[in-house]
């Protein structure tokens, strides 16, 4: 293939076209699809594939491009696998071979055949999907083609109808109600997840989320499969609604359908597997290892703490005092009793567990303390 150069990402080397993607979303060039800023994204597939891979297990990246998603994993998460590649774009099932070639992964398969096809017929232990935009087209399928207690990792770019930006296109795409909100990104992935959940659950599937964030602009969710009735009972359980007072800041999550929900269904349960979380590592080989590191450490952060974040923005502008710095405010609230920590969805952002009425008055008394 011609118009191509040479990156490297881990320890993978890929060939991607010229004019390759180099920061922002990337777009549709008609060239087969490659963003350097994904890199992050892939650099975290590798470390919770490092987590959940099994040896001996059939791995699919369903929508590969030039493969470097699926190659980094079959290079790097050191585990001996099947490890297969898709896209229906024959120039990416040729670009994915070459670079299979280049790092001595011969053995990986290649398919090129639309998705839906490929998971109707074939049974997997990872299913990948990593689409332009929105995963909805492929969650039902690789539902149904995950073995009992895989793992679907899936991406969603569409993030405006999650946010709430779009709400109609957000209750044609995910059956959900959206609304904007100072903490729509959290709103937006427990949408997705809770999609996924009623997907898995039509087929008697429960899902499990493993690692569910936001980053950048996109979502992207791991979580396992698991066969039984019972289970998808389990997960359809933890659906509910959002709502958010504008006036007071007071915002809830609620198993049942009130008349003032915003956004919904959700999932209301947590987006991250303590186990994994503290299993992670941002090794020094990966090429966004800092950030990685960060990342995790925020999630660590973050886990159980209660859901719904708030942005100092807001606590900023109803009190009409000037944010301090959040870096100041965590451990004043720690020190006063309360539960608070940083949020990986929003750098201005914190979760705790006061109600809004007391943590706009904790923030008046911190905003007005006297140094
Ligand atoms: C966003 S790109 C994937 C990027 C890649 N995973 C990476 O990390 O660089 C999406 C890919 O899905 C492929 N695709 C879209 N619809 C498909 C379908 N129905 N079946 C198979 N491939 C499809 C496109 O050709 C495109 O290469």
């Amino acid at each position: 293939m011609t118009g191509l150069v040479q990156v490297r990402e881990g320890i993978t080397d890929l060939l991607v076209p010229e004019g390759y993607s180099k920061r922002g979303p990337g777009t549709k060039t008609g060239e087969v699809f490659y963003n350097r800023q994904m890199e992050f994204g892939r650099d975290i597939s590798v470390i919770v594939g490092r987590e959940v891979l099994r040896e001996g297990q059939r791995i699919l990246d369903g929508l590969a491009a030039t493969g470097a998603r699926g190659l980094r994993m079959a290079n790097e998460c050191g585990v001996r696998a099947d490890f297969e590649l898709n896209d229906r774009d024959l120039r990416a099932a040729v670009l994915m071979k070459e670079n299979a070639e280049l790092n001595s992964l011969g053995h990986v398969t290649i398919h090129c055949r639309d998705l839906r096809a490929l998971l109707a017929e074939e049974q997997f232990d990872y299913v990948d999907i990593d689409p332009f935009g929105s995963p909805v087209d492929f969650v039902d399928s690789a539902v149904q083609s995950c073995r009992n207690g895989g793992v679907l990792g899936f991406a969603a770019t569409d993030t405006a109808p999650l946010y709430g930006s779009y709400s109609k296109t957000s209750l044609r795409r995910y059956g959900a109600l959206s609304e904007r909100s100072p903490f729509g990104h959290e709103t937006g992935l427990r949408i997705l997840v809770g999609f996924a959940v009623r997907e898995a659950a039509k087929h008697d599937r429960g899902v499990e989320p493993l690692l569910c964030y936001h980053a950048d602009h996109y979502f992207r969710c791991y979580v396992r499969i698991v066969n039984g009735a019972a289970r998808a009972d389990v997960a359809l359980r933890s659906l509910g609604y959002t709502g958010f007072d504008r006036k007071t800041l007071d915002r809830w999550m609620d198993d049942g359908r009130r008349n003032d929900a915003d956004a919904g269904p959700v999932w209301l349960g947590p987006l991250m597997s303590k186990d994994l979380i503290r299993s992670l590592k941002a090794t020094g080989d990966l090429g966004t290892a800092q950030r990685c590191s960060k990342m995790i450490d925020s999630w660590k952060d973050e886990m159980g703490m209660p859901p719904l974040f708030y942005l100092m923005d807001e606590l900023a502008k109803k009190t009409k005092l000037s944010p301090p710095k959040l870096g100041d405010f965590i451990p004043y609230l720690n020190g006063r009793g309360a539960r608070a920590s940083r949020t990986h969805f929003d750098p201005k952002g914190l979760k705790t567990d006061l109600s809004a009425k007391e943590l706009i008055k904790e923030y008046r008394k911190f905003a007005t303390r006297k140094k």
